[in-house]
């Protein structure tokens, strides 16, 4: 259901959940990706002359309030980018959120503060949690659920308030969860995802649900060590899972028995350290000094992935390549960012990291198809789950 059948929205209080988890230094938003795509929303609501109540979380609290993870630097943020004031309520169902909801205009925007400074918020006890509900459900008359980084929790904001209040899926949650569907129910061929990130372990349920839909299965960042590992090759001093290696060893197995191509780097870029001025060297795959380690793919890899990404019609890129974040070892990163962004079809980036390198390399974010704002819940969706955020939105 979306906004358009909330029906009238003038004068309508509408609790809207947004995902502004954020990074951020001191008090300065380091990546503001997600308050901009939390925008679009904001401004149909506005529009229709809605009093927006806009609720978010920052961190991990630990249900108490924490002046580290205030949200007054995105309400300022978010100000910024609507052109309009935000006004900021210091607490979240307390007085001075009732009385900030209370002031707003036709077409007002409020954000509350952190929603995890209450400990019901993210409580497994459904009571608590549907108490919480019940209180942020005094301060509007509809819910609108928009925070697609947040769908995968079962969270008072999030699932319990969908239960309390007449609700709509916003504009994010609806092209978010789109692509998803595209790429994962009805892919065009060839079907070619790229994986990357430190650990495999982080990413055995995306594995295990993608060997059964794609043609290509591209492997990199220090996960890949971890198969260059199962397939008989020393990694030094490179990231490696040693208990995953039976793991790693049957997807190989599987991948081969399906006819998915399970391609890994061939070359690496290495160093004794990870360091923005280290001594870097390229080697083979297959002999990676004992000293070094691996924190990037090399030239040879880079060229082997774009051959495999050249004629697909569905691309997913999930987890960076190297450490992007130095630039000794971005090369790999930025080089794969670049020949997704290319591929003449449908390409999604599966969030968290690789959404960052997006913007942090300076790439062409209009390039892609879709780069996701979720994180953890990318992760879910590629694994196959359902998500409580989502499924209590049909109810
Ligand atoms: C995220 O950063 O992935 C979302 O905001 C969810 O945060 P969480 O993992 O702390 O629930």
């Amino acid at each position: 259901r979306g906004i358009d059948e909330l029906g009238d929205l003038r004068g309508q209080r509408v609790l809207l959940r947004s995902d502004l988890n954020v990074p951020l230094d001191g008090d300065t938003i380091t990546d503001d990706g997600r308050v901009r795509a939390s925008v679009p929303t904001i401004q149909q609501l506005t529009a229709a002359g809605a009093r927006v109540v806009v609720m978010a979380h920052l961190g991990r609290p630990k249900g108490t309030p924490e002046a580290k993870y205030s949200l007054a630097p995105v309400a300022k943020r978010l100000g910024e980018l609507l052109g309009a004031d935000v006004a900021f309520a210091a607490d979240t169902v307390g007085e001075s959120a009732r009385k900030t909801v209370a002031a707003l205009a036709d077409g007002e925007v409020a954000l509350l503060e952190n929603l995890r400074f209450d400990a019901r918020e993210t409580s497994k006890d459904d009571a608590e949690r549907g108490a919480f509900a019940a209180e942020l459900a005094e301060l509007g008359d509809l819910f609108v659920s928009d925070g697609f980084g947040v769908v995968h929790r079962k969270q008072a904001s999030v699932y319990d308030l969908a239960q309390a209040l007449p609700h709509a899926a916003g504009l994010l949650v609806r092209a978010e969860t789109q692509a998803f569907s595209k790429v994962l129910d009805d892919p065009e061929r060839p079907y070619v995802v790229v994986l990357g990130g430190s650990k495999v372990s982080d990413k055995l349920g995306v594995i295990d649900n993608l060997l059964e839909k794609v043609d290509r299965l591209l492997i990199g960042g220090g996960m890949a060590f971890t198969f260059l590992k199962a397939q008989g090759y020393e990694v030094g001093g490179s990231l490696l899972e040693e208990d995953q290696l039976d793991t790693v060893r049957e997807y190989l197995t599987r991948a081969a028995d399906r006819g998915v191509e399970l391609v890994l780097p061939v070359d690496v870029v290495v160093a004794a350290d990870i360091s923005a001025d280290a001594a870097t060297s390229v080697v083979p795959a297959s002999a990676i000094p004992a000293d070094q380690k691996g924190l990037d793919i090399g030239p040879a890899t880079i060229e082997l992935f774009r051959g495999k990404l050249a004629d697909a019609k569905t691309v997913v890129w999930n987890g960076p390549m190297g450490v992007f974040e130095l630039a000794p070892f971005a090369e790999g990163t930025r080089q794969v960012a670049i020949a997704v962004s290319e591929v003449d079809g449908t390409s999604v980036v599966g969030g968290g990291d690789s959404a960052a390198a997006v913007r942090q390399l300076g790439l062409d974010e209009d390039a892609f198809t879709h780069i996701s704002t979720g994180g953890g819940v990318s992760l879910e969706l590629l694994e196959g789950k359902e998500l409580p955020g989502l499924t209590v939105l049909e109810s």
